[in-house]
């Protein structure tokens, strides 16, 4: 079954909406299968967003995912990598469609609420990077055969 890396960047964390968003992706239909609070160390951000490192916003980047804590999710379901980020929508939020997670809380680019792996591949690296195997379960819900 398909996994994906979804975080609450700290924004969404201070704007208590680490529910709501939550919420959206457990309706969906989609399976929590690890979840945790944390504060980044600038470590863990620098490698997280390695791909940026080149940027110009990239250290500003990384001071705002270390500047409070975030809530990281490992979400387990059909297409859930493409589907996700459909739900989170576009990159800026002025692009992002209203009834997605950017879309409903956002209005700025360097703030927009939330990170999700953009392929089978990311999602692989940054679940390995962000969870230990022990912290990831493996369980039924009894919704899942509706689902
Ligand atoms: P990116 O991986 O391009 O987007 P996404 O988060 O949708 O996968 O960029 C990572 C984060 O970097 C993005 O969520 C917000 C920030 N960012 C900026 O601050 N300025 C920019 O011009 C871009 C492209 C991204």
């Amino acid at each position: 079954m398909e996994r994906t890396f979804v975080m609450v960047k700290p924004d969404g964390v201070q704007r208590c909406i680490v529910g709501e968003v939550v919420s959206r992706f457990e309706k969906k239909g989609f399976k929590i299968v690890g979840a945790k609070l944390l504060q980044v160390s600038k470590e863990l951000a620098e490698e997280h967003y390695e791909q940026h490192k080149e940027r110009p916003f990239f250290g500003e980047l990384v001071d705002f995912i270390t500047s409070s804590p975030v809530f990281a999710m490992v979400l387990e379901g059909n297409n859930v990598v493409t589907s996700a980020r459909t739900m989170m929508g576009a990159t800026n939020p002025k692009d992002s469609a209203p009834g997605t997670i950017r879309g409903d809380y956002a209005v700025n680019i360097g703030m927009n609420i939330i990170h999700g792996s953009d392929s089978l591949e990311s999602a692989e690296r940054e679940i390995n990077l962000w969870f230990k195997n022990e912290e990831l379960t493996q369980y039924d819900v009894t919704v899942s055969k509706w689902i």
